[in-house]
């Protein structure tokens, strides 16, 4: 497994089984080796609840928003295990997932010293932001700013036939809600 894994991810993984129904649903995926049972792959994904509380949103909406949007917090292959298709089996499989439930759009954040990591999320079918830009989510209220770090690019990817995104924009979330 990816031993730089930070711990502050590994905790958020934690709490994030722990999450309250009514904040949505937190996805942990484990992939094991057939023959020795070894855990090597893992996909994490959570709705981006702290964010969404700390915006200052009220209650309702941060609940209604937290069954629309899901956030990839991890995606880690271990050495051995890596170049078979396994990291992209993983995110399919949560994005189906959280298809299938509803969702509206899948978050994500890389960091800008893995470059190699933009073509690999947009074969995933992400769209991938320049480093630092915010992610715009156009609702209903108005617009939302999801700010970056200048060392962060976020990721998106619409999930409904109504959600789409344009320049740093995300349209059509929570119509007809
Ligand atoms: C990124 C990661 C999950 C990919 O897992 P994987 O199972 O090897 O990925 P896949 O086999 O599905 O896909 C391999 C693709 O990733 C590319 N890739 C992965 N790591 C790469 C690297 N370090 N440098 C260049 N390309 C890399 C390969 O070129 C390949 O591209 P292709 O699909 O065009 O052939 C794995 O390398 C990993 O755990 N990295 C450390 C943790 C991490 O960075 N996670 C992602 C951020 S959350």
């Amino acid at each position: 497994m990816d031993t730089a894994m930070p711990r502050e991810i590994i905790d958020r993984m934690r709490t994030g089984r722990r999450m309250p129904a009514q904040f949505g649903s937190a996805t942990l995926l484990l992939a094991q080796d057939r023959e020795t049972e070894e855990v090597v792959g893992l996909a994490h994904a959570i709705p981006p609840v702290q964010w969404l509380m700390e915006a200052g949103l009220g209650l309702p909406l941060c609940l209604m928003l937290a069954r629309a949007l899901v956030e990839l917090e991890a995606v880690s292959v271990a050495g051995s295990a890596r170049g078979q298709g396994l990291g992209h089996q993983l995110v399919d499989a949560l994005v189906r997932a959280y298809t299938c439930q509803g969702y509206q759009a899948v978050l994500g954040g890389i960091h800008t010293h893995k470059p190699h990591l933009k073509p690999y999320y947009e074969a995933d079918g992400f769209h991938v932001l320049d480093p630092g830009a915010p992610l715009d989510l156009q609702l209903p209220i108005g617009r939302l700013r999801y700010p970056a770090e200048p060392s962060m690019r976020h990721l998106v990817r619409p999930l409904a036939g109504h959600v789409s995104y344009r320049h740093g924009v995300v349209t059509g979330l929570l119509a007809g809600r």
